[in-house]
């Protein structure tokens, strides 16, 4: 095989209580690439549809993602990719994530798998660390092992696949302003009180505990975050507006996805998801802010290969 195409999925991180530990794929919305083996040595960003953004591979996420699994690799050629970039960069469903693992996880299938899922997940670290100067790997793993996924340690590298409840749906909108990651790090207090930290390590387990029972009503109770969510949700403008009323509409929990502009619901059941879709598209409705909404099903397989 010398070109693949492959679908690399949005993602939706932290997941409320789990920042910068946990992650999940969605099926709906996510960038194509396509990449090709050449004889010719390193990566080349031959084109990029649908964003502007640099093709200088030292300036691209895949590119500096490509690069880093090539340098690991003994391979004496190297790879020209395409992108079409249809998750909006700032948009806090993974952007960053999907073109870094989606570069390392074509090269790897190109290459007849000479590397584990974790390996990938450590070259495509190194595209998020460009992308927000944090080699954060809540999005770009679940975007290679597909479902759920926690970070259970960053050093050493400790990603641990959680099952998926059948019925579990995602809802996700979009405010069309650019949130970038780097900024949201930084408005973040770097110390919490033992008292935030009790409170978020029980919902962490719980959440975890849910999928793993397929308890909805815990997984709800569990998708509370005391910490960073009070203070990057001043940056969304209705959030407080969004979540009380996906909540309403019989959302699991509501809250912001990755480091925002979107926010994320989980629901049960489509019918449910596609309700809290139409509160969240009626509390944005006419305050000037264009948006787009998403409902779709958690992507257990995570990066596939389409052609
Ligand atoms: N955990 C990261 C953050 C995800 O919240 O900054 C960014 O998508």
């Amino acid at each position: 095989m010398s070109k693949i195409t492959v679908f690399c999925p949005a993602t939706i991180a932290n997941v409320s209580c789990g920042f910068d530990v946990l992650g999940l794929a969605l099926d709906s919305v996510g960038d194509l690439m396509t990449v090709r083996k050449s004889t010719e040595k390193g990566i080349r960003i031959t084109k990029i549809v649908g964003q502007e953004l640099p093709l200088e591979t030292e300036k691209n996420v895949a590119g500096i993602a490509g690069n880093a699994l090539l340098e690991q690799s003994g391979y004496q050629g190297g790879f020209e990719i395409e992108i079409d970039k249809r998750i909006k960069p700032g948009s806090g469903i993974g952007s960053s994530a999907a073109s870094s693992a989606g570069a390392v996880w074509a090269m790897n299938e190109l290459l007849d798998r000479p590397f584990s899922k974790l390996e990938l997940v450590q070259f495509a670290m190194q595209g998020e660390n460009l992308a927000s100067g944090t080699a954060h790997a809540d999005n770009v793993a679940p975007a290679i092992f597909g479902g759920f996924t926690l970070v259970r340690s960053y050093n050493p590298l400790d990603i641990v696949p959680l099952p998926t409840p059948s019925e579990l749906v995602a809802t996700v909108i979009h405010p069309q302003i650019e949130i970038k990651t780097s900024d949201s790090r930084k408005i973040l207090k770097t110390t919490i009180s033992l008292k935030k930290g009790i409170e978020q390590w029980g919902n962490v387990g719980g959440l975890i505990a849910g999928l793993f029972k397929s308890d909805y009503e815990l997984i709800g109770r569990s998708l509370e975050d005391h910490i960073v969510e009070p203070i990057r949700s001043i940056l969304i403008p209705l959030f407080g507006n969004v979540k009380f009323n996906a909540l309403e509409a019989g959302a699991l929990g509501c809250g912001i996805s990755g480091s925002g502009p979107s926010i994320f619901a989980l629901s049960k059941g489509m019918e449910t998801a596609e309700r809290v879709a139409q509160s969240m598209k009626e509390t944005y409705t006419g305050i000037g802010i264009p948006f787009d909404v998403h409902v779709s099903r958690i992507n257990t397989e995570g990066i596939k290969q389409i052609g």
